[in-house]
């Protein structure tokens, strides 16, 4: 199988997964089922549970019990994008080829919709934790990884200096610290969530841990480049926010041609990290994805 066709496959199940979890109900209240449902199933590329998905595969764990976890990971992500969206976040109108949550729905109910997919990615995640006695506090933990990563000591936390950071000097210290948190962290955290769940060894767990870490960067260095130089078609969101809302990103500080370099010196940090693991083709494909993705 070619690595897209593995991705794909990868995705499909996710896909699949989440349709079946976020249904529309016949209730006074279905409009924020109907918000929830138009950003999760709008076509985002699925790379967090996708890495989760692979890291099981890669260490022969079980699907199955990676794929709640995996799942509520893309919620928490779909719900950072659509507050990252708002008009007091980035205020940008286009995801994913359409239009944003808020412009479709208003600005109440896309942000009830961003809590209520919050919510029920804990929900998923407890009721995989209650839902046998094998394993309980490898879930346990598992939830605490992913939670730990979206919140005040991550993305939350990211998102805030990225905000404090809009017409604000900042240094390429406090750049590499903000992109680690707003974006690095869930990333990590998918990779992490389900090397717990596969019970990784300590040394492949820290191997994990410098790929996840790496990749995470490289991921939004090429998010900041694709936001200046992407075709908009393509990447399916307004390019120039980050210009339009003056904001500090690895483009600014090192222009493009130093921040391409620095991403192909993360994408090869991240390879060497996996170097004494096995069955890494999935992993070394995915870091070389990341930084030629147009999308
Ligand atoms: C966009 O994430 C926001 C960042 C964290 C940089 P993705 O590029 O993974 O968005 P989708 O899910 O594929 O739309
Ligand atoms: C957002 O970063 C990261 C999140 C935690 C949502 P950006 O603001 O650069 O993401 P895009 O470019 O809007 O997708
Ligand atoms: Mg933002
Ligand atoms: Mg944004
Ligand atoms: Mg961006």
């Amino acid at each position: 199988m070619s690595y897209i066709q593995n991705f794909n496959l990868y995705r499909n199940l996710v896909e699949e997964w989440i349709s079946k979890r976020i249904t529309v109900p016949d209730l006074p209240e279905k409009s924020l089922f109907e918000a929830m449902r138009y950003s999760l199933m709008a076509g985002g590329k699925r790379l967090r549970p996708v890495l989760s998905l692979a890291v099981c595969d890669m260490l022969e764990g079980n699907r199955e019990d990676v794929m709640p976890f995996a799942c509520a990971i893309e919620m928490i992500h779909a719900y950072s994008l659509i507050h990252d969206d708002l008009p007091c976040m980035d205020n940008d109108d286009f995801r994913r080829g359409k239009p944003t949550n808020h412009k479709v729905f208003g600005e109440a109910k896309a942000i009830l919709a961003g809590d209520a997919l919050l919510n029920t990615a804990c929900e998923i995640m407890l009721d995989a934790v209650l839902a046998d006695d094998k394993d309980t506090l490898g879930k346990a933990a598992a939830a605490r990884i992913i939670m730990d990563a979206a919140g005040s000591a991550g993305m939350i936390a990211g998102q805030i200096i990225d905000l404090e950071s809009e017409d604000a000097p900042i240094s390429f210290e406090e750049l590499c610290r903000m992109h680690s948190l707003k974006t690095g962290a869930l990333i990590r955290a998918s990779i992490l969530s389900a090397a717990r769940l596969c019970r990784a060894d300590e040394k492949t767990w820290e191997a994990l841990d410098r790929y996840g870490q790496y990749i995470g960067l490289a991921f939004q260095i090429k998010d900041d480049l694709l936001d200046c130089e992407g075709d908009a078609e393509v990447i399916g969101k307004s390019t120039g926010s980050d210009e339009k809302n003056h904001k500090s990103t690895y483009v600014t500080l090192l222009g493009i041609k130093k921040a391409k370099e620095l991403l192909k010196e993360t994408v090869e940090e991240a390879v060497k990290a996996l170097k004494d693991l096995r069955n890494t083709d999935f992993l070394i494909k995915t870091a070389a994805y990341i930084a030629e993705r147009e999308r």
